[in-house]
This record gives C-alpha cells, sequence and structure tokens, in this order.
C-alpha cells in the first residue's frame, strides 16, 4: 500500500519554494550551454477550459506511481556512474579490460531502455546521488537522455549502443581536468584551452579506434558543434555534424539546464525547454521536437501546482501533450494531505492544467 501520507512529509518543505532561485551572479561560461547569459524565464501556460473526466488507475500508472513515490537510487544507475569513473580513472593505455565492462554494462543500460525507459529517466533528471561525484553522473545522465532521443529518432538497438557508447566517453577529454569537472564553467581567457577538450578526447581514444569505430570517436570530437556553425574545435555546420554528436549535445545541454551547478540553482523543466527552445537555432528542430516528445515539458518526478491550487507529482509523461501530463494529486486546493492516490490524466482532463513547477524532482 502505498504510503502517500510520508510522500506528502517528504514533499512538505519543497512546495513553498519559488521555481527558480538565482543563483550568485556569475560572468564565466558553462561547458555545454549557450554562451549568451540567460535572461530569467517567464512561466506561461495555456488555461484554456476542458471538462474533466478523472482517469482510472492502470496497472501502467501504478506501476509509475510507485517508481516516483517509492523513489530509490536505481541500482543499474549507480552502475553506470561507477563505470563511468572507472573508464575515465583507469589507464587506458594499458588494457583493453575496462572497455569490456563497460560494454555490457552500456548493452545493459540500453535495454533496460528498450523495456521501460521512465526510471532511469526519473534518475537522470533528479538531484546527484549523494555523496557521488557529480561529474560522473552527468556523463551517466547524458548516456541515459541521449539513448532516450535516439530511441525517439528511431534507432535499432545497435545503434543506441553505439550512441551510448559516445555519450560515455563524450567527457573524456576532461578526465584530467579536476576543475573543468568539478564547477563545469571556465573563464573567458581559459576558453581557447577549454575547446580542446573534444580533440583531446579524440586523441585518448584514437588507439581504439577500431574496438569503438569512426563513428563513435567522430561523435566525440563534435559533441560541441552547432548546426548554425557556432560550435568548436572546427566551427561544422548541420550535416557536418554526426547525428550522435548532435544527439549529445542536445543531450548535454538539457542536463546541464535540470541540475544545479556551484553558482547557480537548477532551472525547472519548462525553464530548460525555454532555454533550448531559445536556442534552437544551434540544435536540430527535429532533435529538439523528439526530446520534448520524449520527456514532455513536465518529466516524471516533477512536482506541479494545478491551476486548482492542487499539487502533485507527474508521474507519466504523455508523447502527444507535453504539456499535459499524468499527475498524482498529493494535497488539495487547500493543501490538506489525500489519503488515497488521486490521479489525473491532464491530456484526457480538463479544466485542469499546470500553473507552476513547484520544485523540481522527489
Ligand atoms: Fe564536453
Ligand atoms: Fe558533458
Amino acid at each position: 500500500m502505498l504510503n502517500l501520507s510520508s510522500l506528502l512529509n517528504k514533499f512538505k518543505n519543497k512546495i513553498n519554494v519559488h521555481p527558480h532561485e538565482e543563483g550568485p551572479k556569475d560572468n564565466r561560461r558553462e561547458v555545454g550551454m549557450p554562451i549568451e547569459p540567460q535572461e530569467p524565464v517567464k512561466d506561461e501556460f495555456p488555461n484554456e477550459e476542458q471538462s474533466q473526466k478523472p482517469a482510472p488507475l492502470s496497472s501502467h500508472l501504478e506501476k509509475r506511481l510507485k517508481i516516483v513515490i517509492e523513489h530509490t537510487v536505481n541500482p543499474l544507475y549507480l552502475e553506470l556512474g561507477a563505470g563511468v569513473k572507472d573508464l575515465y580513472s583507469a589507464d587506458l593505455d594499458k588494457s583493453l579490460d575496462a572497455f569490456d565492462k563497460v560494454n555490457s554494462l552500456l548493452e545493459k543500460t540500453v535495454d533496460a531502455i528498450l523495456a521501460d525507459a521512465d526510471e532511469l529517466i526519473l534518475e537522470s533528471l533528479s538531484e546527484y546521488p549523494q555523496g557521488q561525484e557529480p561529474f560522473y553522473f552527468h556523463v551517466a545522465n547524458v548516456c541515459i537522455i541521449s539513448a532516450v532521443i535516439g530511441q525517439g529518432a528511431g534507432y535499432e538497438r545497435a545503434s543506441l549502443i553505439e550512441l551510448i557508447t559516445a555519450a560515455f566517453l563524450h567527457d573524456i577529454g576532461m578526465k584530467h581536468d579536476k576543475a573543468l569537472q568539478d564547477s563545469g564553467v571556465y573563464s573567458e581567457k581559459d576558453f581557447e584551452s577549454v575547446k580542446k577538450h573534444p580533440v583531446i578526447a579524440a586523441e585518448i581514444l584514437a588507439a581504439f579506434r577500431k574496438r569503438l569505430g569512426q563513428k563513435v570517436i567522430e561523435a566525440v570530437l563534435q559533441e560541441h558543434e552547432r548546426v548554425d556553425g557556432s560550435g568548436y574545435p572546427m566551427g561544422l555546420k548541420d550535416g557536418q555534424i554526426n547525428e550522435y554528436a548532435q544527439i549529445i549535445g542536445l543531450a548535454d545541454m538539457y542536463e546541464a539546464c535540470m541540475h544545479k551547478r556551484p553558482y547557480r540553482a537548477k532551472y525547472t523543466s519548462l525553464e530548460s525547454i525555454k532555454i533550448i527552445l531559445k536556442n534552437k537555432k544551434i540544435f536540430s528542430a527535429r532533435l529538439v521536437k523528439i526530446l520534448i516528445e520524449k520527456f514532455g515539458i513536465f518529466p516524471i518526478g516533477t512536482l506541479v501546482r494545478l491551476n486548482t491550487k492542487e499539487v502533485g507529482v507527474v508521474i507519466s509523461a504523455n508523447q502527444n501533450a507535453p504539456a499535459r501530463p499524468v499527475v498524482n494529486i498529493i494535497s488539495d486546493s487547500y493543501g490538506k494531505e489525500l489519503k488515497q492516490p488521486k490521479i489525473m490524466n491532464l491530456a484526457e482532463a480538463s479544466v485542469n492544467y499546470i500553473d507552476d513547477c513547484v520544485k523540481e524532482h522527489v
């Protein structure tokens, strides 16, 4: 039996948090983020009126409700983050064994995503696990987000494994640069050396070209290229950029937006999507559309307040209605805790719509 009371308690101190708390102002640049400083993003939401039809609790939704409510860190996710740490710390010149381990881990991850991606999506957008180094889990998250976008783009399993391998290796060029790993930012004067990290990665991986394949190494080299030619290191454009690299670049920015950094708070999911849309000329429009369809504007685990002032947690995205996910209401319009799950499918309902992100994730 799901314990809604403990769920509400868990959220109580989050419910009054402003959706985006500004961190201290900082003029450094951030790896993977747009160069232009971001203006505060205003939340605007549709307020069209529709009639409400409560949705029945299917076994599919029951499972998602459990995933969100009983959120304990997924063991495969922890294994993935540990795998990144192992490989990034390994002396790759000496042994190929490190890649053997990674292969089976990545196959397992792709299979889990193909079977049911929601649990790993929830992890990839939640706070970094306590006591773990954020950098390695940033890479793990980019793996998951990239694979989910690849799945949305219709990739077969074999291509997903290549894509996730490139995502796994995408920041290996920072393996010797602890400062960059820790903050994800760099000063203007360091920009030229930062631009080299994809090249350093390609150099590290060159010895494994036969094993990894040209496409994977090319994707790692090109992950900071942008379709309008504004990226680095080569300033490539459109079709000159390997599609895996385009997916990883998009996943990298989305992941960065969805997590806090030492000098700023995290953005809400709505703000993150708006930042990406504001910078849409640097990404493929098709891939941005897939990202929004697969994750929704309010992804699984997002805590939201409806126009009715009820507070709920998103338990499932609706691919055809990204702003109207399935929500489990946890407190009523007066802030009173609900004793039973109250599932509302906003795609089918209603006069109800999401008014605000309360605080991002469970
Ligand atoms: Fe990078
Ligand atoms: Fe990255």
